[in-house]
């Protein structure tokens, strides 16, 4: 039987990565692609290069890596670019964050120095707690996002590059909600022209991909590139988009733990999750208008988990409390704190306590190498492309972005199966679906 596989390019040539944002979490994806293309680190956590993924019948043992089942870029072939407001080089900006140790930065120093940040566009409005002077200026948002557009073809040009991708890698702008700018291409590009408040940033960035034939995925709980206008945007040019915010640390916890309780069925009165973090991140959700952006993003999770409606008796009381404290000492080593007060049997209760001393950047780097290397494959892939929102994608995320008329998946679980399946699909391999009747025939 001949397998029905799906049309995908070749990732011939070399692949641009821009990041709108060159802080913790970009310079920490940076220098680690490096360090691991120099041999010196090993890029733990990343599916697409430690992945493997079952294929056929349990009893035929094929697990190929991912990376030689679909057509993915090679690490040697990225080129890495990005904006900010700050003028330091990744270099520069990595030894600020402080994520990375020097032992780790100075063998790639030559490398990181030359990644210089283009002039960001940015509005202080957006981003409260931020000042800086790298920024670009015009009359109109337009104009700004024509600037942008002329960044990205200097990009292309001057490393002689295939194709582009860009990952939100920047700070949480202030809560949006949808409005009638939002609403259509044309109601946001009349917008663009005449300085919509309403346009932050991030969407000019994500305009701009889109119109220079880039994907674009968003690494934070800004509206971004969630909005129809640029959903429009995206299915006219058939460019996949993804978002948003990366799942990582106590969300990612959540999102482990939450099917399990449900799976057996226990319920839960209460989670309260609070976290002390003391980096540039942390300073910007300080501002209570970039916190509510992130709360609304980190609850929406445990609600479609846990499904109140289908287990009113398990989840329904159900009190969740999201908290964020800044706090210096700790620089990017989080530190999370969850408490949960859970029932079983008969309704007595039971308590679990996580305490989560996590790096937030270490958990995020290498979402953002999978969102490059799976946007450009399907970039390649126009099955994929042409639809636009890459639901496969929600693995990565904390709230996904899906169709307006689909609740997201949040499962951990149930997104990696949904992932893996696609590429099976994108093969012509069967999907698998457990039920395994046949081995006892
Ligand atoms: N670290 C994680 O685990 C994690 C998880 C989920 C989401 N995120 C999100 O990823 C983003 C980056 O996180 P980080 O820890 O690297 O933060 P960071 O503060 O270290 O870096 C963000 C950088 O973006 C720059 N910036 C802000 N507005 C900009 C603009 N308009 N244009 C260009 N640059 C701009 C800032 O100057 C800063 O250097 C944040 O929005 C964060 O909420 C991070």
């Amino acid at each position: 039987m001949s397998k029905k596989t799906v049309q995908i390019a070749p990732p011939k040539g070399r692949l641009g990565v821009l990041t709108p944002g060159l802080g913790a979490v970009a310079t920490t994806f940076i220098s680690g692609v490096e360090a691991v293309r120099r041999g010196l680190a090993r890029p733990i956590g990343s599916l697409t290069q430690m992945g493997t993924i079952r294929l056929g019948k349990r009893t035929e043992g094929r697990s190929p890596a991912i990376q030689e089942f679909v057509p993915l870029a090679g690490l040697e072939d990225l080129v890495f670019g990005a904006w900010d407001l700050f003028p330091d080089n990744a270099y520069q900006a990595a030894l600020k964050a402080g994520v990375l140790e020097r032992s780790l930065l100075d063998p790639v120093k030559d490398f990181l120095a030359e990644i210089r940040p283009m002039p960001a566009v940015f509005e202080q409005r957006f981003v409260k707690n931020l000042r800086g002077k790298n920024v670009k200026k015009a009359k109109t948002k337009m104009a700004l996002a024509e600037q942008l557009m002329d960044d990205i073809a200097a990009f292309r040009e001057r490393h002689h590059l295939d194709r582009v991708v860009m990952v939100w890698c920047a700070s949480t702008e202030v809560f949006l909600k949808p409005s009638a700018v939002h609403q259509s291409l044309g109601a946001f590009e009349k917008g663009l022209q005449t300085n919509s408040r309403e346009i932050s940033p991030s969407m000019i960035y994500a305009y701009a991909a889109l119109k220079s034939g880039v994907p674009f995925a968003n690494g934070a709980p800004n509206l971004t590139v969630d909005i129809p206008a640029l959903e429009t945007l995206a299915l006219e040019r058939k460019l996949p988009v993804c978002g948003k915010d990366f799942k990582t640390g106590q969300t990612l916890m959540k999102t482990i733990l939450a099917p399990g309780l449900k799976a057996r069925l226990l319920g839960l009165r209460g989670w309260f999750s609070t976290n002390i973090l003391g980096n540039r991140d942390g300073e910007v959700l300080d501002d209570p208008g970039s916190f509510r952006t992130k709360e609304e993003s980190k609850l929406s999770a445990l609600e479609f988990i846990l499904q109140p409606d289908l287990y009113p008796e398990l989840y329904r009381d159900l009190y969740h409390k999201v908290r964020i404290n800044y706090y210096p000492p700790r620089g990017d080593n989080k530190e999370g704190w969850d408490n949960l007060d859970i029932f079983g049997w008969l309704g007595y209760p039971m308590q679990i306590k996580i305490d989560f001393l996590c790096r937030d950047s270490i958990l995020a780097a290498p979402i953002v190498l999978d969102l490059v290397l799976f946007l450009d494959l399907a970039q390649r892939t126009p099955e994929l492309g042409r639809r636009g929102i890459q639901e496969w994608l929600s693995f990565y995320f904390k709230s996904p972005m899906v169709a307006r008329h689909l609740y997201p998946e949040h499962d951990l679980f149930i997104q990696l199966m949904k992932l893996k399946n696609t590429l099976r699909y994108l093969r012509g391999e069967e999907l698998i679906t457990h039920l395994g009747l046949e081995y006892y025939d």
